[in-house]
């Protein structure tokens, strides 16, 4: 039986500038990538999205689809503190006018895991100015986005304030430590970065303003459950909250986690993992999105991220499939889901790595030849459908 979605739904995929673009410099995670490359992979020419971004919006439109999300770079658009780049706006607004000439609803992401160099590598949302410091970039960006209806402010804060910590654990050498949980610190420096932009951004632009949170699918094991409400509460509840006033908040899932006595429990060894190690659970989006509807109520949902790193193209699609019957089935209870935002449209840089591959299309990485795989034109006739 063929299940519809509500009209005007959104149907796109999820990039973002750092994991695409190619050639960061000026960002953190640059940095970072330099200092490290003996064991992490660099983002390098990522997959050139920086001049091949219309290529990309054509063969997300062509496919069918109606959105596309995609973040702007706070690194480029303010390379030496206060001092911002017209032509790098610029650029940005020509991305923007390419995915509405396109007939694609832009959702831009204003921060997405990467900071200015300037702002210090592992101090930044600890100084007393970060969301000053981030207010005036947004106050620049704000000028670009006229026309743009979705805006998100920070992409993930919750696993931001886990890598506050977690990357200078990478930067010294040492691998990126599962478990930790976000540091309160910095999610409440987040948490005020974001009730002070939102308004902003609303004023200036008229946009749906929002943030994207992590969502873990947090279950308890036996007799965990006092340890299962504390972690949910750090984890993913208190950037959750602050949504309730928002014109839409974003959820992101890709899988379930377990917590027990010590707290998130790794995933099993099994060959189902995904090459992310992550279980196979694509059920955790409709967990994750009815756990975000008891935290924010009525507060319209938009799924900004959702996939798996595969190289079976046909296990991305049955992956998918699952998950958005998930989708439909918290629709059919009354649940505002708006849209939904396949991560990625590209296999790209995932933090670090190049071998979880995300993506609808593959990307040869010394031609940068698009090659999109089966998934594109599934989940681009399911959107055209509106109807799965
Ligand atoms: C969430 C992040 O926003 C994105 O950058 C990352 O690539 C995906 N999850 C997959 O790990």
């Amino acid at each position: 039986m063929t299940r519809a979605l509500p009209d005007g739904f959104l149907w796109g995929a999820a990039t973002s500038a750092h994991q695409t673009e190619g050639n960061n410099v000026n960002n953190d995670w640059w940095k970072l990538e330099q200092d490290t490359a003996a064991y992490i992979q660099a983002s390098g020419d990522a997959v050139d999205s920086y001049h091949r971004y219309e290529e990309d919006m054509r063969l997300l439109a062509d496919a069918g689809f109606n959105a596309y999300r995609f973040s702007i770079e706070w690194a480029r658009i303010e390379p030496a503190p206060g001092q911002f780049s017209r032509a790098e706006l610029a650029h940005y607004r020509r991305m923007i006018d390419t995915a509405l000439r396109l007939g694609l609803t832009p959702v831009v992401t204003l921060h997405h895991f990467t900071h200015p160099r300037w702002l210090g590598a592992h101090e930044a949302w600890l100084r007393d100015d970060a969301a000053d410091l981030f207010t005036r970039y947004v106050g620049e960006a704000a000028s670009i986005l006229d026309g743009v209806e979705w805006v998100c402010t920070i992409n993930e804060p919750n696993v931001l304030a886990v890598n506050h910590g977690a990357l200078a654990e990478v930067a010294a050498g040492r691998p990126y430590p599962f478990g930790m949980l976000p540091d309160t610190k910095i999610g409440e420096r987040l948490i005020e970065a974001h009730l002070a932009v939102a308004p902003l951004l609303r004023e200036a632009t008229g946009a749906k303003v929002g943030w994207t949170v992590a969502n873990q699918a947090l279950v308890p094991a036996a007799g965990a459950e006092a340890k299962h409400a504390e972690v949910q509460r750090i984890w993913e509840d208190m950037y959750l909250e602050p949504a309730r006033e928002d014109d839409f908040v974003g959820v992101q899932s890709y899988t379930s986690q377990l917590v027990d006595q010590n707290g998130i429990v790794p995933h099993p060894e099994h060959p189902d993992n995904t090459l992310m190690g992550w279980a196979y659970r694509p059920d955790a989006l409709e967990i994750a999105i009815r756990h975000t509807r008891e935290v924010v109520g009525e507060v319209p949902i938009v799924v900004t991220e959702n996939g798996i790193a595969t190289p079976d193209d046909e296990r991305r699609i049955a992956y998918t499939t699952s998950a958005l019957q998930g989708v439909l089935n918290a629709v059919d209870d009354g649940v505002d889901v708006r849209g939904y935002l396949h991560w990625s449209l590209l296999d790209n840089a995932e933090w670090g790595r190049w071998e979880p591959t995300f993506g609808l299309v593959a990307v040869d990485r010394e031609t940068f030849e698009r090659r999109p795989k089966p998934s594109l034109a599934w989940l681009g006739s399911v959107a055209r459908a509106n109807a799965l």
